[in-house]
């Protein structure tokens, strides 16, 4: 077999073999292919495309690219969740103890946040002590005894994945809904869960863009993820502007204590209650959505959810008393006002441009080593819909390096739209699949 032939076959529209991508897979991930003809072919897979039988050999051949964990000492159905990525999404910190506190294993892993959408293990790092990084026999007995743990991905989790997703970076070959679709899922795949929950995210701070993208994007996820013997389903959820008000690590984890303590933002709790009413469906352990949003809905009012996530953070050596008394995270140095330069409603927000001013405050990183800020954020304080006056408090941004604040309130009241007539404030939950 030649790469030069699946590049030629790729670019004259011809569906590749099982053996075909499983060669080019294989032979990129340990070398014997060069990032040029990688490449070539990438950019020929988003010209043409891929068909579901490809796409699923993709998935698979990345999956298998490295370890599979095998979860068959946790009892029962196990269930994952996966948001594809934005702003201010702090629904794993909900969604996880709520379906933990109704008695079905969550085992999952989590990544770190990287570009301007953060990620749920550097947020849990907000807790002094706080381990991600387990041996997979803690893992599963951590899981037996309080039915939730959460790890951050083994490095050798699909390594085909990681090696080609740097390539795809550099050579403009990301927005792919193939490529997108077995990216993600391979990871899923490899760790091994029996239900797959995902949220797919749809606006202006998202990979999706459109409604009718993401809906695409989530189509071809679920296919891929039950004709690999899971239990797929896709939630397609808003992301036209921040989910919830806060934005960072420490302001998110205590955004989500509000949340587990009944006193979360709507859109955030919509979008919460939709996802734990898919994972406890998955797993059998209600009959219809309705019961299972229902139910998620009493696991918060009951405080059994709260419980959950202390009992959470204690076994993975966090420090619960930060849960209990939120006051005691650390704060930043400086917070800003950013105040309304005009009046009229708020129409629209630039959500990815937030989320790169989050970046300059400190949040996240903008390289793979780059060191976070816990503290650092944004809280908005408007949602699309809402009327301001001249004056009005948009946003408090937070940060311990003042010398960036002047820009980031420049291009924060930016990202506000801020218009004459009023437009509808958008749905929270886009579809279900
Ligand atoms: N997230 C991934 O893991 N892969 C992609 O290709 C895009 C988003």
């Amino acid at each position: 077999m030649r790469m030069y032939d699946c590049i030629s076959a790729k670019k004259a529209g011809r569906e590749l073999s099982k053996k075909e991508i499983e060669y080019i897979v294989g032979g990129f991930t340990e070398g014997s292919i060069p990032d040029y003809q990688m490449s070539a072919f990438l950019m020929a897979v988003c010209l043409k495309g891929m068909t579901e039988k490809e796409t699923l050999f993709l998935t698979m051949a990345m999956a298998e690219s490295g370890d599979v964990l095998d979860l068959s000492p946790i009892e029962g159905k196990k269930v994952d969740k996966h948001s594809t990525g934005g702003v201010g999404d702090k629904t794993t910190l909900i969604v996880a103890p709520i379906v933990a506190a109704l008695k079905v294993p969550v085992a999952k892993m989590s990544g770190r946040g990287l570009g301007h959408t953060g990620g749920t293990i550097d947020k849990l790092e907000s807790f002094p002590g706080f381990v991600t990084e387990l041996s997979e026999k803690k893992f599963y007995a951590q899981v037996n005894q309080i039915h939730l743990a959460l790890m951050a991905q083994t490095a050798n989790l699909a390594p085909a994945d990681k090696k080609i997703y740097a390539l795809r970076d550099v050579t403009a070959t990301v927005d792919s809904i193939p490529l997108i679709a077995s990216s993600i899922m391979s990871k899923k795949l490899a760790a091994g869960a029996d239900v797959i929950v995902l949220d797919v995210k749809a606006g202006s701070g998202a990979f999706m863009k459109t409604e009718e993208e993401a809906v695409l994007l989530a189509k071809e996820m679920v296919k891929i993820g039950n004709d690999a013997g899971k239990k797929t389903c896709a939630v397609v959820t808003d992301m036209s502007q921040p989910l919830g008000y806060a934005i960072g690590n420490i302001l998110e984890v205590k955004e989500a204590i509000r949340a587990l303590r009944g006193e979360g933002a709507k859109d955030l709790m919509e979008a919460s209650y939709t996802l734990a009413a898919q994972m406890l469906l998955g797993a059998g352990r209600v009959v219809d959505f309705n019961e299972g949003y229902a139910l998620a809905e009493s696991a918060v009012k009951s405080g059994a959810a709260f419980e959950k996530f202390c009992e959470f953070v204690r076994a993975q050596g966090g420090d619960e008393s930060y849960a209990r008394n939120p006051e005691k995270f650390a704060r930043a140095a400086f917070v800003r006002e950013v105040k309304a330069e005009k009046k009229g409603y708020i129409t629209r927000m630039q959500t990815e441009e937030i989320g790169m001013v989050s970046l300059l405050l400190g949040v996240g990183r903008e390289t793979k080593e780059s060191v976070i800020d816990l503290s650092a954020g944004i809280q908005i304080c408007v949602k699309i819909g809402d009327y301001v006056k001249a004056g009005d408090t948009i946003a408090l941004l937070h940060a311990n390096d003042n010398t960036k604040m002047a820009e980031a309130e420049i291009r924060l009241l930016d990202a506000v739209i801020i218009e004459e007539n009023a437009k509808k404030s958008p749905k929270h939950v886009l579809a279900i699949l």
